[in-house]
């Protein structure tokens, strides 16, 4: 893998990919002892970021004067005694984990996946999410980790990576891969929560794409972008769109149409070591620019990349204490 990457960087990325403009960095840090912004978003306004944080708490940010306050609980059962600033992953199921988020740009809704506790959605403000479901098919939601709104007709995307893994086992890395991974939607007009498509390795971080023709999803152990085809002749099968030298794990529309970002992490075993990057892509799977993420994510996990108009990358990772964000300028 380091063979795989050194080889990219040295032999592709000068010739074929053009200079990284996202060259400024600023940090929003988190309140202190919160860990963990998995997941990242601004909302329709271009308010926030809003973060989920490892204590199962979803935060909005007001600006550097009032930083960040308390938007929602994704759990009924938490309480703030057993979990403000926890980092005990076996208190998960307790207290939570919200783990992808996805806005409504209509309705202000953000939906939600929390890893441990199924898919819920909060109002515009705030409080404690309403639970849409933790199961579908007869099968319950084992780990959720990624969604997207479909802003046409109000249906939400989203993956459930495994029915036998759970997130304890990838962060402690005693896991073998196992296949059983779902893409399913959910109606809010139907209520129904259907599954769409079984059978994946570690699948992650869904995203319809503009012209509402398909849906991505990532397969973190495979290291692979799935195309599942939404109308046309193909409807309802799945393709290989891209084959990556990393595990990508969620990802989001850029702001131009048809094109997307996915966070990808190489992990070495021995020595042990991660390399963070972000991946710009098109529908056809070609590779517009590598984002490289090591100069402020040292060896540390990156899982979503998000762009918003005017090209700022706001990044959220499973172990840093504050949002990462890149700009143009
Ligand atoms: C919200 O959830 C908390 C626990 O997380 C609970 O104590 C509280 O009663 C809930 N509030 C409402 C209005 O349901
Ligand atoms: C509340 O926590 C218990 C474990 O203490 C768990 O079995 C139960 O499913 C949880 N309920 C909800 C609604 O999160
Ligand atoms: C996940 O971890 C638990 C506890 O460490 C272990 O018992 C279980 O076998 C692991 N699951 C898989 C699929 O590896
Ligand atoms: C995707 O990017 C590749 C590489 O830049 C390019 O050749 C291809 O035409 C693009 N596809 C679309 C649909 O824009």
């Amino acid at each position: 893998m380091a063979i795989l990457s050194i080889f990219y960087s040295v032999a592709f990325l000068p010739h074929l990919l053009p200079i990284d403009p996202y060259s400024k960095f600023t940090q929003v840090n988190l309140p202190p002892g919160s860990i963990g912004p998995e997941s990242v978003a601004l909302d329709r306004f271009n308010q926030g970021p809003y973060v989920g944080v490892l204590d199962g708490t979803i935060l909005k940010y007001k600006g550097p004067n009032i930083g960040f306050v308390f938007l929602a609980y994704t759990s009924r059962n938490r309480t703030r005694e057993l979990c403000d600033v926890t980092t005990d992953p076996n208190l998960g199921p307790i207290c939570g984990w919200p783990f992808g988020f996805s806005f409504n740009v209509v309705t202000g809704f953000l939906y939600v996946v929390d890893v441990f506790l199924g898919l819920s959605k909060v109002g515009t403000e705030g409080g404690n999410a309403t639970l849409i479901a933790n199961s579908a098919g007869g099968v319950p939601f084992q780990f959720l980790n990624g969604v997207d709104v479909d802003q046409f007709t109000g249906d939400v995307y989203f993956t459930d990576a495994s029915q036998t893994i759970d997130i304890r086992n990838i962060t402690s890395g005693n896991y073998v891969p196992d296949s059983t991974g779902r893409l399913l939607k959910y109606s809010p007009i139907t209520g129904e929560v259907k599954v769409l498509a079984g059978g994946f390795s570690l699948p992650g971080g869904p995203v319809i794409s503009v012209d509402r023709k398909f849906v991505l999803f990532a397969e973190f152990s495979n290291r692979r972008i799935m195309k599942y085809w939404l109308t046309g002749n193909k409807a309802n099968t799945v393709e290989v769109l891209l084959y990556l030298p990393g595990n990508p794990i969620k990802i989001k529309k850029a702001p131009e149409p048809g094109e997307f970002w996915v966070a990808v992490d190489i992990i070495a075993q021995q020595p042990s070591s991660v390399t963070p990057l972000g991946y710009k892509f098109n529908s056809t799977g070609g590779i517009l620019l590598i984002k490289e993420f090591e100069g402020q994510y040292n060896n540390i996990r990156v899982n979503v990349v998000q762009e918003y108009i005017g090209g700022k990358l706001y990044i959220g990772s499973r172990e840093a204490k504050f949002v990462g964000i890149y700009s143009k300028w």
